[in-house]
């Protein structure tokens, strides 16, 4: 069946977005650079790799969920067509895809990404595997682009992964607020989302023993250097993960082992940092299921049900407007 990748990310698009962020960033004090930027081909890889460590339970629990309830989500549901949000390689997605093709009621399948490259493989890895389903692959932000999703068939919008922690509490409420506008009655919302438990249980998995998840923190560095001509030295930074139990998230630093000047070409800029100065470059917040609930209801959403793996570890809600 057919294949069809829109982009909202077109090049001067998706540069001009890059910096922005990165000259805001890291003008600001204390730095920061935003997450989404870790997801150029190699970002992606590593945090596929990430998904299988030991330490990163998240991806295991929530296909617990997913692997004892797909057939419910899809009767729920009762959608014919599936928009996954941050759909990176949709490997979990395959669980609600079998669901949809046994129940015969599958016809749309729009994975939305912020990586193109990723995101043209997965989709025709899917149109390849789910004869008679068409792939509507969307690459954009999805705090810029959600408006532009296509307004087609019965949709189920899924959201997994826990991605939604990348948002601080704001830009959660107006995601969440748009999702709710934007769906109409009959559509539904699957939402993942990481539970807060024990501080070094989380830590780990922050920061696992073979250093996946640091390589993977400092490739945001790489992808400045390529795209914006920067000179970061990724050996003078360090991986750096965080609990912080009253915002109840996870946040990833990199640390800056010396004093060094940074130059980033495209932009002009140089940048200072003082010997162990942190730039923030991730939070990934925790929920709980009350908050989930509160935060849902304020977007317009009415939970239908809430499920957890067995060792409680990781939510899934499925809500409609
Ligand atoms: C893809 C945002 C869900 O926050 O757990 C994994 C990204 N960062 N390890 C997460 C991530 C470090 C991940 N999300």
């Amino acid at each position: 069946m057919t294949i069809t990748l829109t982009s909202h990310l077109a090049g001067t698009d998706r540069a001009q977005a890059l910096a922005d962020d990165v000259r805001a960033g890291l003008s600001a004090t204390p730095k920061s650079l935003p997450p989404k930027w870790f997801y150029d081909e190699r970002g992606s890889q590593l945090f596929d790799e990430i998904t299988r460590l030991p330490e990163y339970y998240p991806t295991n629990a929530e296909r617990a969920v997913l692997q004892e309830r797909a057939d419910e989500i899809v009767r729920l549901s009762g959608a014919d067509t599936l928009v996954e949000i941050g759909s990176g390689t949709s490997e979990k997605t395959r669980l609600l895809l079998d669901a949809f093709a046994a129940s015969g009621r599958l016809r749309r399948f729009v994975p939305f990404d912020v990586d193109p490259v990723v995101l043209r493989q997965a989709g025709a890895a899917v149109a390849d595997e789910y004869p008679g389903t068409e792939v509507l692959a969307v690459a954009g932000d999805f705090e810029r682009h959600l408006d532009r999703l296509p307004v087609t068939g019965r949709r189920l919008v899924a959201f997994l992964g826990s991605t939604i922690g990348n948002l601080e509490p704001a830009p959660r409420a107006r995601f969440l607020a748009t999702i709710g506008a934007g769906l109409r009655r009959g559509d539904a919302f699957l939402l993942g989302t990481d539970l807060v438990k024990d501080a070094d249980r989380l830590v780990a998995a922050y920061d696992d023993d073979s250093g996946v998840t640091a390589a993977f923190n400092k490739n945001v560095l790489a992808v400045v250097n390529t795209e914006l001509d920067a000179d970061f030295d990724l050996d003078a930074f360090e991986h750096v993960a965080r609990w912080d139990e009253h915002e109840e998230w996870i946040e990833m630093h990199l640390r800056s082992t010396r004093r060094q000047t940074v130059t980033v070409g495209a932009l002009d800029l140089r940048v200072d940092f003082a010997a162990g100065e942190l730039m923030r470059t991730e939070v990934s917040a925790k929920f709980r299921e009350s908050g989930v609930r509160r935060e849902l209801a304020a977007a317009g959403l009415a939970p239908l049900v809430w499920w957890t793996d067995p060792r409680g570890d990781f939510g899934v809600s499925l809500s409609t407007p």
